[in-house]
């Protein structure tokens, strides 16, 4: 079976987007002119996706009044903007069932998705986080690698020595760069204890059978469940598929990366381009402290 569910798991309290975030999901910042959970609901469907599974935490739900539409606005004359805008996350809406879970308390990325396991049940299935954004997506490769190989997928990034210990590292086993077939995955390991250099980005496959896994895992370091730690004993066991990508990378997960997120997918315009680096040369004058 292909996948056709994925886990977007949106329950994080976005503390790195405060103030914003004390009253709108992080998910629902823009980048460009579309959210970042529509730019991945969009992804996932494009990828043949039927079911998306969002992961919720309390007080979140504007990520779904977001897909569900203004019921007000029904029957009456819209601006056109409005009207082109309603249409299109309507469009995207009918393309996918959407369905949320609750993820009561911050256990983890492998306890956020273990709360999708109701919907999900031993299908293979796809995993986005909406803070890891590229150009193009590498999920079709993924469910490729899945389809062909019969193997769980992770999208994999070339990462400096810096970044080593922010992501999931994976030890590789046979390479034909893009492909690579992995034997094991460590959460977060220091430079010198890292397996290579290649990184965990924010797209998985998981294959059949996988939220048993994830159910009978332990909790690490700091008392979560880490996705990295099922994924290990998955590469041990059974292998897993790497894609590595080499197209273009936005971090959404900082406030840092986020702005230049943005003015590199809205500074391609040409018009915009200009204006942004025209506004970069032109800083305002001194501004009252942060
Ligand atoms: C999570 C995963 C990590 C992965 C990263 C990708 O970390 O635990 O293995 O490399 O996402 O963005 P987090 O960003 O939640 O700290």
């Amino acid at each position: 079976m292909s996948v056709r569910k994925a886990v977007i798991p949106a329950a994080g309290l976005g503390t790195r987007f405060l103030p914003a975030t004390l009253a709108l999901p992080k998910e629902l910042l823009p980048l460009d002119r579309k959210p970042a959970i529509h730019w991945v609901v969009e992804e996932a469907v494009a990828s043949g996706v039927e079911t998306v599974i969002l992961v919720l935490a309390r007080g979140k739900e504007a990520l779904l009044h977001y897909f569900m539409g203004n019921p007000s606005l029904k029957g009456r004359k819209l601006d056109s903007r409005l009207a082109r805008w309603t249409e299109e996350v309507a469009q995207l809406r009918s393309r996918v069932e959407l369905v949320a879970v609750y993820q009561e308390e911050a256990l983890g990325l492998g306890h956020a998705v273990l709360q999708a396991r109701s919907v999900v049940g031993d299908d293979p299935c796809a995993v986005l986080l909406p803070d890891d954004h590229f150009l193009p997506s590498p999920l079709p490769a993924l469910v490729r690698g899945h389809d062909e190989r019969g193997m769980g997928g992770l999208a994999l990034r070339k990462v400096s020595p810096a970044e080593v210990s922010r992501y999931g590292i994976v030890s590789v086993k046979k390479a034909d760069a893009p492909h690579f077939i992995l034997d094991a995955a460590v959460e977060k390991p220091s430079l010198e204890s890292a397996p290579s250099d290649l990184a965990i980005m924010g797209r998985y496959v998981l294959p059949r059978g996988f939220m048993r896994r994830l159910a009978d895992g332990r909790p690490g370091a700091l008392g979560e469940i880490q996705i990295t730690d099922s994924l290990h004993a998955e590469a041990m066991e059974h292998g897993l598929y790497g894609y590595q990508f080499t197209g273009t990378f936005l971090d959404l997960g900082t406030w840092e990366g986020y702005l230049e997120a943005n003015a590199r997918v809205a500074g391609s315009t040409p018009d915009l381009a200009a204006r942004l680096s025209n506004a970069l040369a032109n800083p305002p004058g001194p501004m009252p402290a942060a």
